[in-house]
């Protein structure tokens, strides 16, 4: 991600559209986009993967971070009264107040599920194991797991959120090898959402037997990817209906 103009306010970084997310130490980068965290949320994974529109999104997401994105997700399915499973991936759970920080004033702070994740995350961040919470509509899992050694789902999620770091920073979640796994979890009609462009990013989707459409970035951004699994694919059949 590149440099905006975000402001920092100790471990937070206010973002130019008044949201907030907060620098990663171990990786260097900015959890969220310094350009405006919620706008980048918004555009590339909620609307990105038309999780906007759908009536019962099943969100598989990498990298659950500060939980911005679960927020951004939470906040416009709350609005339609759909109901809502997000299972996120986070092997480096932040703390958790740094969370509440970040949250604050923001889009579904005050939503029961979110409350409750929060009630349930460790104080202290790190650990392993799952938390789930069901409130207000929506479940929210978070797996504190390295995604790429972890069981996923065949064929369940309507919309995936790739939100693992650059491929610069982190490129073992950007390998050929992984992203067809995460092609794998993807039901019929899902769509993958990040908001990287790059070219051999685009080419392992495709090679992934996606169909990859560039869109206009985020704030900061000129382009970002959106990768689908066909309805017509019967590809994946075997995985179909696997928990
Ligand atoms: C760009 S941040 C995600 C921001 C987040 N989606 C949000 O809305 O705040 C990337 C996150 O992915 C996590 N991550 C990176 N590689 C991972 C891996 N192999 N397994 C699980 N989590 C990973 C990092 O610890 C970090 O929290």
């Amino acid at each position: 991600m590149s440099e905006g103009s975000a402001e920092a306010q100790g471990d937070v970084l206010v973002t130019p559209d008044g949201s907030r997310t907060a620098l990663n130490a171990r990786f260097g980068e900015a959890y969220g986009s310094r350009h405006g965290a919620a706008s980048q949320a918004r555009h590339v994974f909620v609307e990105g993967t038309g999780t906007h529109e759908h009536p019962a999104p099943r969100v598989l997401e990498v990298g659950f971070g500060v939980g911005v994105n679960a927020r951004a997700t939470l906040a416009r399915c709350a609005a339609r009264g759909v109901p809502l499973v997000y299972h996120a991936f986070e092997f480096d759970p932040a703390p958790r107040a740094l969370l509440r920080d970040v949250a604050r004033g923001g889009e579904a702070e005050a939503h029961p599920a979110w409350r409750a994740l929060l009630d349930a995350w460790p104080e202290s961040g790190g650990g392993s194991g799952e938390i789930e919470v069901t409130a207000g509509g929506a479940t929210l899992r978070v797996t504190f797991a390295d995604v790429l050694t972890a069981d996923l789902p065949g064929g369940w999620a309507t919309a995936l959120y790739l939100d693992g770091f650059s491929p610069s920073r982190n490129p073992d979640v950007w390998t050929p090898e992984f992203t067809a796994r995460l092609a794998h979890t993807l039901a019929p009609g899902g769509v993958l959402g990040t908001y990287s462009a790059a070219g051999h990013v685009r080419r392992s989707l495709e090679a992934a037997g996606l169909r990859v459409d560039r869109r206009p970035g985020a704030p900061g951004k000129r382009e970002c990817l959106r990768a689908i699994r066909e309805m017509g694919s019967g590809q994946w059949a075997v995985e179909e209906g696997t928990p």
